[in-house]
């Protein structure tokens, strides 16, 4: 039997992490969940048994992991191969669309890879944002929306759906969150971390003192340093040249095993280490002495063996009751892994 009321999004995971989201999703929505794919691994439709705002309510409270991103599906248009004309006439005329005048409007399109280049998501942008600005006199942003409109194409349908940014649980298209690499960056981890402080809202540089266990080459570290920390690094690799220079960087290359601090020495507490999430949690927790009460943490966990909700039960379990979990995400720039945030009690 069909459900009275039920809403359609697009989910977006990292590649190989899409039957983990929606293994989240059924866990919060129940056996009313249906899904198909959109791109293998990653992309994928789904449908709720329950409205839009209730389905939102709750992905936003209750966060799964693996879902990077969502968008509503509030209209859906079958087509052969797609043109650009009966997208700009989809929009011009869908009854899904209400916009004020004025409205920051950021429109986001993605395309499966079937569609041909001629749809290009840059084009498509274009087109329609001019009919969005000469319908309801909307003002075409990328940043800073007041409303979302998202589309995504297939060879055989066009989705379209209207929601605030903050409601798809990434503002950046597909939760694909793209930062500048800068000349002379020490590595790309730089990036897990620069994205780590947008999603769960920290600003490091409200920090005074942090260490970095597993540091090297330094990309976490820089980012720190640029933050004005003052920084103690720890890792038996070398670190990047020119951060030693810094007058605020203590290194120790050492193992993290061997490593000693006065307590309380930390008001936040990385680490970046890509080794066994037990062995990693232990170290971690051995040196949880010297993270002020009230001192944040943030960790990466790898995922071994495709059990990704084992691990992190098991690497919380390890940790608790001195750290609790604010957020566990795996974030854009995560690879077989995912980002925690934590307070120490
Ligand atoms: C993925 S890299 C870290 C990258 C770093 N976050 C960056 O931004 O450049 C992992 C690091 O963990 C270090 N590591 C592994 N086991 C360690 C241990 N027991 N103690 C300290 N560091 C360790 C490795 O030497 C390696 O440099």
């Amino acid at each position: 039997m069909q459900a009275e009321v039920e809403s359609t999004f697009i989910g977006t995971a990292n590649h190989g992490y899409g039957q983990h989201a929606q293994e989240e999703i059924r866990r919060l929505f129940g056996q009313g969940c249906k899904f198909g794919m959109l791109v293998p691994a990653e992309i994928f439709i789904f449908t709720l048994p329950v409205d839009k705002e209730e389905a939102t309510r709750r992905l936003l409270e209750q966060e799964p992991m693996f879902l990077r991103h969502i968008q509503p599906v509030d209209a859906r248009q079958t087509w052969n191969g797609g043109s650009m004309d009966e997208l700009v006439e989809l929009v011009r005329t869908t009854k899904v669309l209400s916009l004020e005048e004025g409205a920051a409007t950021a429109v986001q399109v993605r395309k499966t890879e079937q569609v041909g280049s001629e749809l290009s998501p840059a084009g498509c942008k274009q087109a329609i944002d001019r009919v969005l600005a000469e319908r309801f006199g909307t003002v075409a942003v990328v940043k800073d929306a007041k409303w979302t409109v998202s589309v995504y194409l297939t060879a055989a349908e066009v989705y379209l759906g209207l929601s605030r940014p903050e409601h798809n649980l990434s503002d950046w298209s597909g939760g694909a969150v793209r930062f500048r690499k800068e000349e002379g960056q020490v590595s790309r981890a730089k990036f897990k971390l620069l994205e780590a402080e947008r999603v769960f809202g920290l600003d490091f540089s409200q920090y005074r003192s942090a260490i970095d266990i597993g540091a090297a080459p330094g990309g976490w570290t820089s980012l720190l340093l640029e933050r004005g920390l003052r920084v103690t690094a720890v890792d038996p690799a070398k670190l990047d040249k020119e951060l030693l220079r810094n007058p605020r960087l203590t290194f120790l290359q050492k193992n993290a095993g061997d490593v000693k601090f006065p307590e309380n020495s930390f008001d936040l507490l990385v680490c970046d280490m890509s080794w066994s999430p037990r062995q990693m949690a232990r170290l971690v927790k051995e040196l949880l002495y010297a993270l002020q009460s009230g001192g944040t943490a943030v960790i990466t966990v790898k995922l071994l063996h495709k059990k990704p909700f084992q691990t992190v039960r098991e690497m919380l379990e390890d940790v608790q009751p001195e750290l609790m979990l604010q957020k566990a995400k795996q974030l854009f720039h995560n690879r077989e892994e995912l980002t925690l945030f934590l307070v120490k009690a």
